[in-house]
């Protein structure tokens, strides 16, 4: 798919067959994850996969709104590592734009995915690292639902010119 297609048809899926994602595929939204911009180029993400059941229906029990991830099959926690890139600011962003371009890749490649929220919200990020292991030196940022789509969505226009500022507000 072309990349602008992409960017302007991506919704957040929130309905799956239930097939578990293939390696290959997972591979490609890994891939795309690691290409992400970073600050300082640190790379400071780490991505936990998650495909038992039984977890993501821990996950699911733990976060208000991620009843979808049993049923995504795959789910994918990212997190950043703080020993590399010490500006906090900086490790949500980094870790925000790989997950931005694991959505995209996702879409890309015809499957659908969601971004589903943890930092700032200790309730869901500290159990959910508990539940995962996750050391004490890494945030973990947010999660992606991913998988097999059983919707599809259209895009409204969401391109506002009274939001563009040229040169100054
Ligand atoms: C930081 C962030 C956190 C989000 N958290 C959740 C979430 O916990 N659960 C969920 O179902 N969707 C979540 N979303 C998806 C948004 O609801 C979705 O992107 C928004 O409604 C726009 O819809 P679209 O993605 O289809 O364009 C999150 C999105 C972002 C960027």
């Amino acid at each position: 798919m072309d990349i602008l297609e992409a960017i302007l048809t991506r919704r957040s899926i929130r309905k799956f067959t239930g097939e578990v994602l293939n390696d290959d595929d997972l591979k490609t939204i890994l891939k795309a994850g690691f290409y992400a911009p970073s600050a300082k180029n640190f790379q400071p993400w780490h991505f936990v996969i998650v495909k038992n059941s039984k977890t993501l229906e821990d996950i699911s029990q733990i976060h208000p709104y991620a009843k979808m991830v049993p049923s995504a099959g795959c789910c994918i926690v990212v997190c950043g590592d703080k020993n590399d890139q010490n500006e906090e600011g900086f490790l949500i962003e980094d870790c925000s734009a790989a997950i931005e371009n694991m959505l995209l890749a996702a879409h890309g490649i015809g499957l659908g995915a969601v971004w589903l929220s943890m930092y700032p919200i200790s309730s869901r990020s500290e159990p959910i690292a508990e539940l995962l292991s996750i050391p004490k030196n890494l945030i973990t940022v947010g999660m992606i639902a991913v998988g097999y789509k059983s919707e599809e969505k259209t895009t409204d226009d969401r391109y506002k010119l009274e939001k563009i500022h040229f040169e100054k507000w």
